[in-house]
């Protein structure tokens, strides 16, 4: 699968038919555009090509350019032909099939509420706490953990005592916090590792409303640590910071708990 990619620094203009490039079979993919939370791709299938049943975790637009095929989407079966548009929400199962040479627009759009409601102020100050989080991060989720166990004991049924004990899970956790510290501003590089940790969550029956006990503990906890080092701002910092990427887990562990539903359903 081949790729050249513009940025999108500067503005540009194109024609499709002039990028339209059937390979001998298989496909040829060009992302035409991209920037943090949209990617505008261009695909180029030889007659007779299926891609298998898949799923992405954005949403995505399909426009048909020329050819025809089928696609499959949610079980559904959908004919292409030029002009089509279908929009497949994220996570939706979906197969396609080209009859004959088939050229379609593929536009991904950002699923995740990337850095939603935290100030440019606010990813630069926990930013700067990155390299601390490094160093003393294991020791502020032991704290934290601590802390909460003992304020909140009804939380400790979701947790392997012993990964506590061997300081697996708050090693985790540190990786995570120092991970969100550093790539604040490109949540995308974190995708896989909160796509992860929901799974976790998911099956360890972790709420919503859970999320303000964690903050709480471990915004407590970094200060119980970093001492001044924590000045008011990394504190306001952070707790903005934590918020938004609570809401991040909220929305993704919601989108499993429901396809979770749907599969018991069936
Ligand atoms: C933004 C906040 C949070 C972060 C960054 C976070 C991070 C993590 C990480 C890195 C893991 C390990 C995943 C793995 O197995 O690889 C984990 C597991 C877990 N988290 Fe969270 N978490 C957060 C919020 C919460 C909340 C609100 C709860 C609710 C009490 C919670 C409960 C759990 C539980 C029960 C596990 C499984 C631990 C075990 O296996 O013992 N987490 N979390």
């Amino acid at each position: 699968m081949n790729s050249t990619s513009e940025t999108v620094n500067n503005s540009f203009a194109t024609t499709l038919q002039d990028l339209i490039e059937y390979p001998s079979s298989g496909i040829l993919s060009k992302v035409v555009v991209k920037d943090n939370n949209s990617q505008y791709s261009l695909l180029c299938l030889a007659a007779g090509t299926k891609i298998d049943e898949h799923t992405s975790t954005r949403n995505a637009l399909v426009t048909v350019v020329e050819g025809t095929g089928n696609l499959n989407l949610e079980g559904k079966d959908i004919a292409l032909a030029p002009g089509v548009i279908v929009f497949m929400a994220a996570n939706a199962p979906h197969a396609v099939t080209a009859k004959e040479n088939l050229a379609f627009t593929l536009a991904l759009s950002e699923h995740l509420p990337a850095k939603k409601g935290v100030s440019q102020q606010t990813i630069d100050i926990v930013k700067s706490t990155a390299p601390v989080l490094k160093e003393h991060g294991q020791k502020i989720t032991t704290r934290m953990y601590e802390i909460m166990f003992h304020a909140y004991p009804e939380v400790k049924s979701q947790f392997d005592m012993s990964a506590q004990t061997n300081g697996t899970q708050p090693a985790r956790l540190a990786n995570a916090v120092y991970s969100y510290a550093a790539h604040i501003d490109d949540l995308e590089r974190l995708r896989s590792m909160v796509d992860k940790i929901a799974h976790r969550h998911v099956q360890t029956h972790v709420l919503p409303e859970q999320y303000p006990i964690v903050g709480e503990c471990l915004l407590k906890a970094i200060k119980d640590v970093l001492g001044d080092a924590a000045t008011a701002e990394v504190m306001t910092a952070w707790t903005e910071a934590y918020q938004a990427l609570a809401e991040v887990f909220i929305n993704r562990e919601q989108e499993i708990y429901q396809t979770t539903k749907v599969a018991d359903q069936n």
